[in-house]
């Protein structure tokens, strides 16, 4: 079998290794991978937004199934430029690639389909004095969002009403270029996140295990928003009594939507989730794995992931019985000098090799040189640790983080804490 993994982060590091341990004579090339993929599969030097490129690749290898991890491509199409050469790839067409790549088209699909989700407005380009305007309507914090892909900066949670306006103007001034022609406003809602990515075949959703992101740089939420600097699975704030009303109020009105709006979603769809007392509400979808969720969620995974992707793309995953490890699981991102403002490349990590057999070490930001491994991105390393009780892989996961080092490597103490 052979399989290609689109992407060079933390996540594309824990899927490779996912469909290793099931398929141990798998050929895995990741395009364009890092230090980490380039020592345990075949790295192959296509960024992951050239996709034609990658087509080509695939074409040529004879891949049997392109996994994509990043929303970029998929936004950009690359779906639909497999299925169209008769390659198979996982993930969501570009029509459906818009739940990620416009904050208003998921937003406007959430209100027809009646599922919770934070009041909103939304506003173009020509539009700025309106949406200044309205923006006065939403109680403080309000929060302004560049409707497009802006790599994580384009939410801003704005205190006051001057805040509010200078981000505005910023953003429609072209600070994200055309993720900025469109603003959505919305409601602050209170209460605690959780990340729920689904499995879904076009007419079925299967919610994977839950997982709980730690989005801020520093100790206490403190500090710039991330990628994520570390978190776990499953996530306790979703009691048996949320999982019921995210069932009924959230998965079964998207699948429904879904089939009344004639949108063949295939892949993983990853909802954002805020929950306060019992009540979930949606902030967000994306159309892929999570990082570093999928880094916490897919080492409890005991069912083929190929398998399942597979049948995503088949539309028969109603038939597969999707099992999971009862433990906890616990990640921890170390993270380069700079993070997330710059990064710092370069830098010679060391202790990787004394890392326990039982841990999972996830290259991201890295990179082979001369026989070293180096930093080479903002997040460098997830580690991830399964035991009985989070506190125990918690335990285990920083033992093992302190016996890396590079200089100016940092991470949060506080995960999972
Ligand atoms: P998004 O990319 O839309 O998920 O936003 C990034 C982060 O901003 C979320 O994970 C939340 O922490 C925060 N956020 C976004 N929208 C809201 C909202 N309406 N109320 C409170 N926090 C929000
Ligand atoms: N960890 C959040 C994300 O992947 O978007």
């Amino acid at each position: 079998m052979k399989i290609l993994v689109v992407g060079n982060g933390g996540r594309e590091s824990a899927i490779a290794h996912t469909v290793k341990r099931f398929h141990n004579d798998a050929e895995i090339f990741v395009a364009p991978g890092n230090g980490g993929t380039e020592e345990a599969f075949t790295n192959v030097a296509i960024s992951a937004s050239n996709i034609d490129a990658l087509a080509e690749f695939a074409k040529k290898e004879n891949i049997d199934l392109t996994i994509v991890g990043p929303e970029v491509p998929l936004v950009m199409g690359i779906v639909d430029k497999f299925n169209s050469l008769g390659l198979r790839a996982f993930g969501p067409n570009k029509e459906c690639a818009e739940f990620e790549g416009s904050k208003r088209f998921t937003k406007e699909f959430l209100m027809r389909n009646d599922i919770p989700t934070a009041k909103y407005a939304s506003f173009t380009k020509e539009q700025v004095e309106e949406c200044v305007a309205a923006m006065k309507t939403f109680n403080l914090p309000v929060v302004v969002k560049a409707d497009g892909l802006a790599a994580g900066k384009g939410v801003l949670i704005c205190e006051s009403y001057e805040d509010a306006e200078e981000g505005i103007r910023e953003i429609f001034s072209g600070k994200f270029e055309g993720a900025g022609d469109v603003i959505v406003l919305e409601e602050f809602l209170t209460g605690i996140e959780a990340s729920l990515l689904c499995f879904v075949d076009g007419k079925t959703i299967v919610p994977m295990e839950t997982a709980r992101d730690y989005k801020r740089a520093l100790d206490n939420d403190k500090g710039l928003n991330t990628g994520g600097m570390g978190g776990f699975s499953p996530n306790p704030i979703i009691t048996p009594a949320v999982k019921a009303n995210i069932e009924s109020r959230i998965l079964k009105p998207i699948i429904d939507g879904f089939q009344k709006e004639k949108l063949d979603f295939k892949g993983v769809l990853f909802i954002g989730l805020m929950i306060e007392g019992n009540d979930p509400k949606v902030l967000e979808f994306n159309v892929r794995f999570g990082d570093p969720e999928t880094q916490s969620v897919l080492p409890r995974l005991q069912t083929d992931l190929v398998e399942i992707m597979n049948a995503c793309i088949d539309g028969r995953l109603a038939d597969v019985n999707i099992k999971w490890d009862a433990r906890q699981s616990m990640t921890l991102v170390l993270a380069s000098q700079g993070y997330p403002e710059s990064s710092h490349k370069g830098d010679i990590i060391t202790g990787l090799d004394t890392l326990n057999q039982e841990t999972y070490l996830f290259h991201a930001g890295t990179k082979k040189v001369d026989g070293t491994i180096q930093t080479d991105g903002g997040r460098v390393l997830a580690i991830t640790s399964l035991a009985d009780t989070l506190e125990e892989a918690r335990a285990k996961t920083y033992a093992e983080a302190k016996k890396v080092s590079f200089d100016g490597m940092q991470y949060r103490t506080d995960v999972a804490k």
